[in-house]
C-alpha cells in the first residue's frame, strides 16, 4: 500500500499565499470591473533594469550560436557570477565569503524550504512568531513538530517578536538546534544591529548550534550602521548559512535566481557527536537535486553587478522606498502604531485589536485593496497586518486615498 507522510496532514490546508489569491479571486469575479491594488504577496512590479535585460538578451544570443551554446552549467552556478557576489556582496563588506562557500539557485523560497533536510529529525528547532511560513510548514512536512494546536506545532520553540521586544526574537531559554533569523525580517520589516546579531552567533557557538539567515530583504536597508549579512558579525562563517535572493532586489520573482552561502568553517554533528562538513553535504544534496540556474538567467543575474546595474538596481529599489514612506505616513496618518517601512519594503501594522483576517476583508471589500493578514504568519501577527510598498507609485497612493476612506 503506497502510504502518505502523515505530517503533511498536521499543516493547513493551503499555502497562506494562495489562500489569499483564492479570496481576492473570488472577490474579483463577485466584483467584474473593480480595480483592485495588490500590496498583500510582496511580488514587485517594475520591469527588469535595462542592464539586466541586456545581459540576459547576450545570454540568449550565445544560446543561439553552436559556437557559443551552453548545456549543462556547473550545478553550484558559474564562476563569472560568484565571483561577482563574493566580491560585491561580501568581501567589500569585509565579509570573508569565498567564490566556492556560495552555491547559486532558482531562489530563496526554495532554499530556505531545502535547507532543513541535512539535519536529523529529533533536533530543536527554534522560530521566530510572525514568520515567513515555509521555514516552520517544511520543518513540519519533515516531522519534526507535533500536531497543530492553539494556532502552535507542538514540538516548536517559538521566539515571540512583539512590540515590547522591537519585533526582535529573543535568546531561547531552552537549548536549541536549529535557529531560524531574517533581517530585515520579513513580515515585521524589523532589523538587527550588529550587537542583535553578535548575542545570536555566540548563543550559536556556546550551544553547537546553526543559524540559517535569511537576508533576503538586505538591499532594502538604507541605515549605514546595519549588517548587511551576518558575516559581518565575528564568528558567524562558524555558525551560519546565508540566504539571499534577487527577487526582491532586482525584480527578479518572475526571472528566478538567488543563492547560498555555506562557510566551510560550519560543522555539524552526527550521531557520535563527530563533525560534519555543512559545505560538503549541502554541495553533495545541491548536485544530486539540482541542475542549476539557466545560464541567461545567470548573465542577467551578472549585470546586476555592473556599474550601470548597480545604479539602475539602486534607483529602483529606492522606489519602492519612496512607497513605503507613503504608506508609513498614511498609516501614522490614520493612527496607527506601524514598524518597518523605513529599511524594508513591508509595513507592520498594529491593528489596535482587530483580527488580522477581518481586517484584510474589511480593506479588501471596503477600499478593493489586498494586503497580508498578519495571523497568517502567527499566533502574534493575530492583530496585524502587512503592507506591502511593491506596486507603482500611483497604485500605492491610490490604495493609500481609499484606505483612508475606508477607515473614516
Ligand atoms: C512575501 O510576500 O512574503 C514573499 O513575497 C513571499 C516569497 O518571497 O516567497
Amino acid at each position: 500500500m503506497i502510504r502518505a507522510n502523515d505530517n503533511y496532514s498536521k499543516l493547513k490546508a493551503s499555502y497562506l499565499f494562495s489562500d489569499i489569491a483564492k479570496r481576492v479571486n473570488e472577490y474579483q469575479a463577485n466584483n467584474p470591473g473593480t480595480h483592485i491594488i495588490r500590496l498583500g504577496i510582496g511580488d514587485v512590479t517594475q520591469a527588469l533594469v535595462p542592464a539586466v535585460i541586456k545581459g540576459f538578451h547576450e545570454g540568449v544570443d550565445e544560446m543561439a550560436k553552436d559556437a557559443t551554446f551552453r548545456g549543462y552549467g556547473p550545478d553550484q552556478g558559474y564562476l563569472f557570477l560568484r565571483e561577482k557576489i563574493a566580491e560585491n556582496d561580501f568581501k567589500s563588506r569585509g565579509a570573508d565569503i569565498s567564490p566556492d562557500e556560495i552555491f547559486v539557485s532558482d531562489g530563496a523560497k526554495c532554499d530556505t524550504g531545502n535547507f532543513q533536510e541535512l539535519f536529523a529529525t529529533d533536533i530543536k528547532v527554534a522560530i521566530p512568531d510572525p514568520v515567513y511560513p515555509v521555514y516552520l510548514d517544511t520543518n513540519v512536512m519533515a516531522g519534526r513538530t507535533g500536531e497543530f494546536e492553539d494556532n502552535r506545532y507542538r514540538g516548536i520553540v517559538y521566539m515571540d517578536c512583539l512590540k515590547e521586544n522591537n519585533f526582535l526574537p529573543k535568546l531561547p531559554k531552552e537549548k536549541v538546534d536549529l535557529i531560524y533569523l531574517c533581517f530585515p525580517n520579513n513580515p515585521t520589516g524589523s532589523t538587527a544591529t550588529k550587537e542583535e546579531l553578535k548575542l545570536w552567533v555566540d548563543y550559536a557557538k556556546e550551544n553547537k548550534a546553526l543559524i540559517l539567515f535569511d537576508a533576503a530583504y538586505e538591499s532594502y536597508i538604507r541605515d549605514e550602521d546595519l549588517p548587511k549579512t551576518i558575516y559581518e558579525i565575528e564568528g558567524a562563517r562558524e555558525v551560519a548559512v546565508e540566504f539571499r535572493s534577487f527577487s526582491k532586489t532586482a525584480g527578479f520573482t518572475g526571472t528566478r535566481c538567488g543563492f547560498t552561502v555555506v562557510p566551510k568553517d560550519c560543522m555539524i554533528y552526527s550521531a557520535k557527536g563527530e563533525k560534519v562538513s555543512l559545505h560538503s553535504m549541502w554541495n553533495r544534496r545541491h548536485t544530486t537535486k539540482f541542475n542549476g540556474v539557466s545560464y541567461p538567467v545567470q548573465k542577467a543575474t551578472e549585470a546586476v553587478y555592473s556599474q550601470e546595474g548597480k545604479s539602475q538596481i539602486k534607483e529602483q529599489i529606492a522606489y519602492y522606498l519612496n512607497n513605503a514612506d507613503v504608506i508609513c505616513k498614511t498609516v501614522e496618518s490614520l493612527g496607527f502604531d506601524y514598524v518597518g517601512g523605513k529599511n524594508s519594503p513591508y509595513i507592520w501594522v498594529d491593528g489596535n485589536g482587530r483580527d488580522s483576517w477581518e481586517f484584510f476583508d474589511l480593506l479588501l471589500t471596503k477600499a478593493s485593496v489586498v494586503c497580508t493578514p498578519g495571523g497568517g504568519f502567527g499566533r502574534c501577527g493575530k492583530h496585524y497586518i502587512r503592507i506591502s510598498a511593491f506596486n507603482s507609485f500611483e497604485n500605492v497612493t491610490l490604495a493609500m486615498e481609499r484606505v483612508k476612506e475606508a477607515l473614516k
